[in-house]
C-alpha cells in the first residue's frame, strides 16, 4: 500500500468514513447535466447526453467494461459499498492474477436490489470502471467478475453532498417519479421486469476532501428498440 496516491487514499477514506455525514451540507437532487468535475482528472466512461428532461437526463454509453464484486447482502448501502470498494481497491493495487496495478477511475457504482421487507438485507454489487488501457484484458481475480456493457442508455438523476443510506432510496424514487409519463418510461419499465422497477445503480465520483461540487448519481439502465426516434 506504499504507493497510495492522494486520490486513492482520499477515496478510500471516503468510503470508510461513517454513513452519518449530516455535518456536511447536502444539495438534494436539483442538479441536472453537470459534468462530474472528477472526470477532468481521472478517466470516466464516455457518454453522450441525448435528452435533458425535468430532473433527469438520458445518456448513451457506447460500451464500457467494469470489474464487479459478487452480490453483497447487507442492510446498509454505505456498508456494502465500503466492503465492495475495499476489495476492488486491493484489486487495482495489484491483488489480481497478473499482480498488475490499475489506475483509479470514476465512478464507482453500486447496483442495488432492495429487499422486499424493511428489515431484510438488500443485495449490492459494487463495480469499478476499467480504464481503456486495461479493457481488452483485465486481470482476473477469483471473487470478482468482468461485466462488459454494450450500448447502454441510462436515465440519470444527480445529487450533491455525501451519500447516506436513507437518501439513496429517496433519490431513486425521485428519479422514477420524474420519468413517469415521459417518452422514456415504457423502455425503462421493460428493462425492469415489466414495471416492477425497484432496482437502481448509485454512481459516486468524489473523495471526502472535496466538500464542494460533489456529484453523485442514480442510474437506471435500459435498452431502446430499433426505430425509437430520439
Ligand atoms: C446522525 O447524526 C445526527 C446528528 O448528529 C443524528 O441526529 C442522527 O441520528 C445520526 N444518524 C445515524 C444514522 O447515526
Ligand atoms: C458513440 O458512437 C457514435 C456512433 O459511432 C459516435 O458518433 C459517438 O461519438 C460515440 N460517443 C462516444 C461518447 O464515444
Ligand atoms: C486479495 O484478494 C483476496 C481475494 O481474492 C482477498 O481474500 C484478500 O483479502 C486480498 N488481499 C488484500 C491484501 O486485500
Ligand atoms: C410485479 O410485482 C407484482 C407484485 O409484487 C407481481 O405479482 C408480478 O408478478 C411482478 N411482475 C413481474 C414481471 O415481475
Amino acid at each position: 500500500m506504499a504507493s497510495l496516491n492522494l486520490f486513492n487514499l482520499s477515496f478510500l477514506l471516503s468510503l470508510l468514513s461513517s454513513s452519518n455525514l449530516s455535518l456536511w451540507p447536502r444539495n438534494h437532487g436539483e442538479k441536472v447535466g453537470v459534468f462530474p468535475p472528477t472526470c477532468n482528472r481521472i478517466e470516466c466512461p464516455n457518454y453522450d447526453v441525448i435528452h435533458t428532461g425535468n430532473g433527469f437526463e438520458i445518456r448513451r454509453y457506447n460500451s464500457s467494461t467494469w470489474i464487479s464484486t459478487s452480490p453483497i447482502d447487507d442492510i446498509s448501502f454505505v456498508g456494502a459499498t465500503r466492503d465492495g470498494f475495499l476489495r476492488l481497491f486491493s484489486y487495482i493495487q495489484g491483488n489480481n492474477s497478473d499482480k498488475r496495478k490499475i489506475e483509479m477511475t470514476a465512478p464507482v457504482i453500486t447496483e442495488v436490489k432492495p429487499s422486499d421487507g424493511s428489515f431484510c438485507a438488500s443485495s449490492f454489487v459494487v463495480s469499478f470502471y476499467v480504464p481503456k488501457e486495461n479493457q481488452q484484458n483485465p486481470p482476473s481475480a477469483k471473487d470478482l467478475h468482468v461485466q462488459k456493457w454494450g450500448l447502454t442508455y441510462v436515465a440519470v438523476r444527480q445529487f450533491g453532498g455525501f451519500v447516506d443510506d436513507d437518501e439513496v432510496g429517496e433519490e431513486a424514487a425521485a428519479l422514477y417519479a420524474s420519468i413517469a409519463g415521459t417518452i422514456w418510461s415504457d423502455a425503462i419499465d421493460k428493462s425492469y421486469s415489466g414495471g416492477n422497477a425497484t432496482e437502481y445503480i448509485v454512481a459516486q465520483y468524489n473523495s471526502p476532501f472535496e466538500f464542494r461540487n460533489r456529484v453523485n448519481e442514480i442510474w437506471l439502465t435500459f435498452d431502446l428498440e430499433d426505430g425509437f426516434a430520439i
